[in-house]
């Protein structure tokens, strides 16, 4: 989590009473509801949140249907190129997204939505990373109003509720990741007083929370479309949920945008590590932001062929020329997996020589586990990419 924050309201000391208004209060108590968020059990990030009534008040459950994520079958081991830009426009922010890949520690997948989010939603299961390909607008949330923008990612923890109102919904278009532990800032990353250190690639002031609670105190029937694994559940409460006065901690929605990335250069290539923008359990998220390229006389600016074989690693292209890959377009993913070796397109070598800079932005996830194809990628996928590393 980047950094403490409060908004609104809050008592001086935590678990004390918060008064209100009498004459307004939920059956005239007085006081806000305190709702804790953990992490981790009770041993590592928390916010506390105030509400108007009781979070917990529910007038209906109702099981909606379990999602069902066809892995494609009787592949054999090779590397992919996924056009997600031809995925067509479907759905709405939340129900719209198609799975693309997937294991036991995330969940991949492209939306490009028409319609606008009539329901509010909830990951009760996951954090959920969404990367802006395309779009802008304001995301409501239970902790107040968050703006997004072209090449946020906006990292939603688990039980965040929220909806989006992007400023025009047929731009909109992103990469989900649905992390099945907490998104964290690498370790390494932060000094031993919890600041991020100098020489990180960002600082605390490049993430951005919400801007205005833009609290609701309504009685008002409000379902709730909420994702656990693979099953929808729709709960409806008898007041509106955004009933938040005030909170403070470290787990919030927050955004923090790829172009803020600080990209390092050596005089001969660096490795991804270089790049790592996210920890997560069993996989990392990596920036590939526009730079200087590596200024040794006689440094290959692409890099190197190279066999991963502890990691299934993933490129979503952003925007840009991809000095070491060809046929790649805006939207382009590629999965390179562990066991076989991938590296730069013929005749891309000899052209990086004399180049100084790219301007080339990606986003890349590299995976401990085996990734698995879904169905809905394979309509999508370039059947002729694991020959093109042919000459000509
Ligand atoms: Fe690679």
């Amino acid at each position: 989590m980047p950094n403490y924050r409060q908004m609104g309201q809050t008592p001086t000391k935590r678990h004390t009473k918060l008064s209100v208004d009498a004459s307004k209060s939920f059956l005239g108590e007085g006081m806000a509801y305190e709702h804790v968020v953990t992490t981790a059990g009770f041993n590592r990030a928390y916010s506390i949140l105030y509400h108007l009534r009781p979070p917990t008040r529910n007038s209906r459950v109702e099981f909606v249907r379990n999602l069902d994520i066809q892995a494609a079958e009787k592949l054999p081991l090779r590397q992919h190129h996924i056009q997600s830009q031809n995925l067509p426009r479907s759905g709405d922010p939340i129900l719209g997204r198609v799975p693309m890949m997937f294991n036991d520690d995330l969940i991949c997948w492209r939306v490009r939505p028409e319609s606008s989010q009539n329901e509010l939603y909830r990951n009760g299961a996951a954090d959920e990373v969404i990367f802006i390909q395309q779009g802008s607008g304001v995301i409501e949330t239970s902790q107040g109003i968050l703006p997004y923008r072209r090449g946020d990612y906006v990292v939603l923890p688990r039980t965040t509720t929220y909806r989006f109102l992007p400023d025009e919904i047929g731009r909109e278009d992103h990469l989900v990741l649905e992390c099945m532990s907490p998104v964290r800032i690498p370790s390494r990353y932060q000094n031993e007083d919890g600041q991020m250190l100098l020489g990180c690639p960002y600082y605390e002031r490049d993430f951005h929370g919400p801007v205005d609670l833009a609290t609701i105190n309504k009685e008002v029937q409000t379902t709730v479309l909420i994702k656990d694994h693979d099953r929808l559940t729709r709960v409806t409460m008898p007041h509106h949920p955004f009933d938040v006065i005030g909170w403070d901690g470290f787990v919030y929605p927050y955004t923090f945008n790829a172009w803020d990335f600080e990209p390092l250069t050596g005089t001969i290539h660096l490795p991804p590590p270089f790049q790592q923008t996210f920890e997560c359990r069993g996989f990392v998220i990596c920036t590939f932001a526009p730079r200087y390229l590596d200024h040794h006389p006689d440094a290959i600016k692409v890099p190197y062929a190279h066999s991963n074989v502890e990691a299934d690693e993933v490129l979503f292209y952003v925007e840009g020329q991809f000095g070491s890959r060809r046929g790649v377009e805006q939207c382009s993913m590629t999965l390179h997996p562990g066991g076989i070796p991938h590296g730069p397109h013929p005749g891309t070598i000899q052209a990086s020589m004399d180049a100084t800079r790219t301007d080339e932005m990606a986003v890349m996830f590299d995976t401990e586990r085996k990734l698995f194809l879904t169905q809905d990628a394979m309509q999508l996928d370039d059947p002729k990419y694991p020959l093109s590393w042919l000459e000509g």
